[in-house]
């Protein structure tokens, strides 16, 4: 059994369909968890099942810079210095590329890319102030380096959050601070649950996508952001952990 106990930390995106599962997750085995997100408290409290002391929100826009400052501040004062940053909010768009609109693109990058880097950002320069160390980690996907059709921007996100990870963990190593990545194959939840069952042909082109042969149970990742999150990850940075039921394996369309 991993125990979490001792352990703080950051989740963003925590009121999404993967979200919520991993931030409960993460509590009960016995972490102090600050669960931020864009949604107003009403909303996220609406999500989340809070629990004052173990499981508390603040509402955070990860791309905007003081917004992140002000709440890894807050959360170092009322929960103590983070030992693990999950830059896990993240957009999908799925548009055909000759449809695929400038602006929506624009915004999918603020979020995916220049907002993990934000915060990422943010918790470096708190660590480094106060001679703490600790762990980033960044929610990719499957698709970071396997194309699939109709998400090409989202992809292109990912492939980058996965560049970002390593040169995080390639320049802070020296200085106590480990970065890796989780990358969640396409998951009974959220966006990719909404599109299976909304589009059949979709469905019909993910259904033999999967080696394993279903949708990615939630739990698998917050089974992967436990381990990741604890000591037994200790000596790793600069990492990938793949949970996609194979998905990566082969080209499947
Ligand atoms: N669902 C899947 O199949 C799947 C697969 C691989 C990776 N992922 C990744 O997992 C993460 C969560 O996916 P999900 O399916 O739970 O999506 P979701 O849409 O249910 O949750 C995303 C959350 O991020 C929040 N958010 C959006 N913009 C924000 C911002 N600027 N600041 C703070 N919070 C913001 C949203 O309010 C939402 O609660 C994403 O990074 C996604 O790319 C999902």
């Amino acid at each position: 059994m991993i125990n979490l106990e001792h352990k703080t930390i950051v989740i963003t995106g925590a009121a999404g369909a993967l979200g919520t599962v991993i931030a409960k997750h993460l509590t009960d085995l016995g972490a102090r968890v600050a669960a931020l997100d864009i949604l107003t408290p009403d909303e996220a409290a609406a999500a989340l099942d809070l629990q004052p002391g173990r499981l508390d929100y603040w509402q955070c826009d990860t791309a905007d810079i003081p917004s992140c400052q002000e709440a890894l501040k807050d959360i170092a004062a009322r929960l103590g210095m983070p030992d693990v940053v999950c830059c896990h909010a993240g957009l999908v768009g799925v548009a055909p590329i000759e449809g695929y609109d400038a602006d929506d693109f624009d915004r999918l990058m603020q979020v995916n890319l220049r907002g993990a880097f934000v915060l990422a950002q943010a918790a470096v320069k708190q660590w480094l102030d106060t001679g703490a160390t600790g762990q980033l980690i960044f929610t990719t996907s499957w698709v970071h380096d396997h194309p699939w059709p109709e998400i090409t921007p989202y992809a292109a996100s990912k492939a980058g959050l996965n560049a970002l990870m390593r040169g995080f963990a390639r320049e802070l190593a020296g200085r106590g601070i480990r970065a890796n990545a989780i990358a969640p194959g396409i998951v009974a939840a959220g966006m990719a649950l909404k599109t299976w069952n909304e589009n059949a042909e979709y469905r019909a082109r993910a259904s033999v996508a999967i080696p394993l042969g279903e949708l990615q149970p939630v739990e698998s990742v917050a089974n992967a952001f436990a381990f990741m999150c604890s000591d037994l990850s200790a000596y790793m940075t600069g990492s990938v952990l793949t949970v996609d039921g194979g998905c990566s394996l082969y080209p499947n369309i």
